[in-house]
């Protein structure tokens, strides 16, 4: 697992941090504009965040973009959505590789387009020397679809001999997922009022703290950040066993 540079950070702060990103439509709606008017706003909002992680001690943060589900949006919005991240990609390339920040996709591309793609491999491979921050992005991400598309590869591995059925345990499965160089999430937060994880990395949160707030995505800033970071640094994860 990539190390890096030291961070100052708060005491206690949660290594990784996950983000269900949502309430973008909304947001917009509630303004009278068109829900993809919120989908640009909440774009804008990832950078300032990614950039307070060093500074609060987060070293992984993880976004929650598309999901698997989200095909099923009118075909302007999915349009949109598409057409927006071939946008931020080409338009954010720089200034995440200037600040440090390593950048990961994660999810099935085999429904993206093939200039998506292209623009994907270009930003991981561009920052991939970085170590300040991790920034993991899910597009077209299902948790279900991530563990199916691990248990394929897994089969496959064991039909042709390269894995044995008798040694498959928790690790192998954390190995063949789309998650494998990451840590386990230890703060999952979901804005805009919805308490559900809606497919999100849920294998990997087994043991995760969650919050949830109200605030509408586009409506996130640092300091809401800071906060959520603080309040778990107070927090006391026993993970099943009981304290001396
Ligand atoms: C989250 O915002 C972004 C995506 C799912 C792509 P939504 O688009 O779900 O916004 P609401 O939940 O409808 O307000
Ligand atoms: C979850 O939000 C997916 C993303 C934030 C990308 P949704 O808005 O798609 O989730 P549901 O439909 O409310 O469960
Ligand atoms: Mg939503």
């Amino acid at each position: 697992m990539p190390e890096g540079d030291k961070t100052t950070g708060c005491e206690g702060a949660p290594r990784h941090v996950a983000i269900i990103m949502d309430g973008n439509g909304r947001w917009a709606q509630s303004r009278g504009r068109p829900r993809l008017f919120g989908h640009h706003a909440g774009a804008k909002r990832v950078r300032e965040i990614v950039e307070t992680c060093p500074d609060l001690g987060v070293k992984y943060l993880t976004v929650f973009a598309f999901s698997t589900e989200n095909w099923k949006r009118t075909q302007t919005e999915v349009a949109g959505l598409m057409s927006l991240f071939r946008r931020y990609i080409t338009k954010e390339a720089r200034a995440l590789r200037d600040e440090g920040v390593r950048v990961r996709f994660i999810g099935d591309r085999v429904r993206l387009d093939a200039k998506l793609i292209a623009l994907m491999d270009e930003l991981e491979l561009l920052t991939q020397e970085n170590t300040r921050v991790h920034l993991t992005i899910a597009l077209n991400y299902g948790s279900r679809d991530e563990v199916a598309r691990a248990i394929k590869r897994m089969a496959q591995d064991v039909a042709r001999g390269d894995l044995s059925a008798e040694d498959v345990d928790e690790s192998t499965l954390t190995r063949y997922l789309d998650t494998r160089v990451l840590p386990d999430p230890d703060l999952v937060v979901r804005t805009s009022g919805e308490a559900r994880i809606s497919n999100f990395l849920l294998w990997q949160s087994a043991y995760a703290e969650y919050e949830f707030i109200d605030t509408l995505w586009p409506d996130f800033t640092a300091d809401i950040f800071e906060g959520l970071v603080r309040d778990y640094a107070r927090r006391d994860r026993r993970f099943g066993a009981v304290k001396a």
